[in-house]
């Protein structure tokens, strides 16, 4: 129930997509995102460093969204991205415990992710939800 729920919020804002140009997104993860995530974080090094994390490296959430949001087998590439840019975006502005991915360990050390409304524009919360997907496509959290 919880994931048709998800489901249909993300189909619901599919149809805005499309990034202008001008937005610098990864100077938008460094502005907004990397005080708590971090960009690039081995496993090793994560569980070396738990204690001081403040969320999980964003290299580990890439993957874990991409490998939980299947909508059906054979998922069409482009659209699979929309579904999970959707996701990303609808996150950063409305968190909650009963959408979040995280397993159960983990939100009970980080807690909820805050709300990042008012802190990007329409454009940079695109641009950087974007970015979360595309910019670990060749790299495998390890
Ligand atoms: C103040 C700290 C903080 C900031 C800033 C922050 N996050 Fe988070 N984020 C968290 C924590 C803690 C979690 C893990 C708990 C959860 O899922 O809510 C999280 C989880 C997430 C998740 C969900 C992962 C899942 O598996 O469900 C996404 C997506 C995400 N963050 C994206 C972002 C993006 C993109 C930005 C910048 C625009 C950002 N976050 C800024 C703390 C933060």
């Amino acid at each position: 129930m919880k994931r048709i729920f998800t489901l249909s919020l993300l189909i619901a804002s599919l149809a805005t997509a499309e990034t202008p140009q001008k937005v610098d997104a990864e100077a938008v993860f460094d502005r907004v995102c990397a005080s708590c995530h971090h960009k690039i974080l081995g496993k090793t090094e994560a569980k070396k460093h738990f204690k001081t994390l403040k969320a999980p490296p964003m290299i580990e959430v890439s993957a874990q969204l991409k490998n939980n949001i299947r909508i059906v087998e054979d998922i069409d590439d482009e659209i699979h991205r929309a579904v999970v840019v959707a996701f990303i975006k609808d996150y950063v502005i409305n968190p909650h415990l009963d959408k979040s991915m995280c397993t159960a360990m983990a939100l009970e050390k980080f807690g909820t992710m805050p709300s990042q409304k008012g802190k990007l524009t329409e454009e940079e919360l695109q641009a950087v939800s974007e970015w979360v997907y595309d910019y670990y496509k060749d790299k495998e959290f390890k």
